[in-house]
């Protein structure tokens, strides 16, 4: 009987053991592939969090949308099934935080030094606050860039966009900057982009050159326009209730893993995208055009009104505070 006791104390010991020592796992999805800003701060972020939590944490990324596409993934993390992504800020609106559209409005941030105002200070803070009633924690904003616009025909006017079926992402500011422009918008994932413009399903579509080079969409547009005309950048988000149940000091370790992947990522997103912009020149494989001086104006006069326009649903107040922040 003694030694019955003993036995089942010791198996005891030893699974409670197992189960102290199983690392906690934090499943991180994304959909963009993994020499991108975003791909690449993921593994420093996965880097980082393991060695200050001495492999009590393990994170397991899943690039290029292998687990889930755009729409899935938020769900995915809102029912726990993962626990961190890093959407962009233009696939916040189906989640019902239709602020975040703010950050897709044309011509919103002139330099890269307006953005940071606002995502480093209250306006920010305050938008990713907004996301707790809907069971996310917002820890960080990652840098991506300015957007360029492709198509199998020049766009140097807005005149030119007049019919187009363009691939926008699930944004209603994305969807009324293309309907402004003329165009049809059409809300597909990421990972359905590339075959969408092969097989003629979109004629074109917008994003930072870091996107289009490492999806190859350069491959299938004949027609790339430097125009800059909007931004695209993400937020950092985890399940709430899993966050809030890590233990205090793996939860310090993370943020500190996080600030530092976090300033990582700042320093390498603009000189991405300029290496991709170079690397689409050299395949060769589409026109290449920048807007001049006056081509720009004429592109702000068109789509500026979009501002305007939107602050039924983003909101005058929001829209007006980000501009005054951007100007400073
Ligand atoms: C897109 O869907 O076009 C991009 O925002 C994907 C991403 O996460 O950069």
């Amino acid at each position: 009987m003694k030694l019955k006791v003993i036995l089942t104390a010791l198996c005891a010991a030893a699974s409670f053991s197992a189960f102290a020592q199983a690392p906690i796992v934090i499943k991180f999805s994304h959909v963009v592939a993994t020499d991108t800003p975003k791909g690449q701060a993921a593994e420093r972020f996965k880097q980082l969090a393991e060695k200050a939590t001495n492999g009590r944490v393990k994170v397991e990324l899943y690039p290029n949308s292998q687990l889930y596409k755009d729409k899935e993934e938020l769900e995915a993390l809102q029912l726990g099934a993962v626990q961190m992504l890093a959407p962009s800020l233009a696939k916040f609106g189906p989640l019902g935080v239709k602020e975040f559209e703010a950050f897709d409005l044309p011509y919103i941030f002139p330099t890269k030094t307006a953005l940071y105002n606002v995502t480093e200070g209250p306006i920010g803070k305050g938008l990713l606050k907004k996301l707790e009633s809907k069971g996310i924690t917002g820890l960080a904003y990652w840098d991506n860039g300015f957007k360029v616009m492709s198509a199998n025909k020049p766009l140097r006017a807005p005149a030119d966009f007049k019919g187009l079926k363009m691939r926008i992402q699930s944004s209603k500011v994305l969807d009324a900057q293309m309907r402004t422009l003329g165009a049809n918008p059409q809300v597909l994932a990421f990972s359905e982009v590339y075959q969408a413009l092969q097989t003629g399903v979109v004629d074109g579509t917008e994003n930072p050159p870091s996107n289009m080079y490492t999806q190859k969409m350069h491959e299938v547009q004949k027609h790339v326009t430097v125009s800059n005309h909007g931004y695209l950048g993400y937020a950092v988000i985890v399940n709430k209730k899993f966050w809030d149940g890590l233990p205090a000091d793996i939860r310090t370790s993370l943020e500190t893993a996080m600030r530092d992947a976090t300033t990582f990522e700042k320093a390498i997103a603009q000189r991405d995208n300029d290496l991709a912009m170079d690397a689409i020149k050299k395949s060769g494989k589409t026109e290449i055009y920048t807007l001049s001086a006056k081509e720009q104006a004429d592109w702000r006069k068109v789509l500026l009104p979009v501002q305007k326009d939107m602050e039924g649903r983003i909101g005058k107040d929001l829209i007006q505070a980000i501009n005054k922040e951007a100007a400073k």
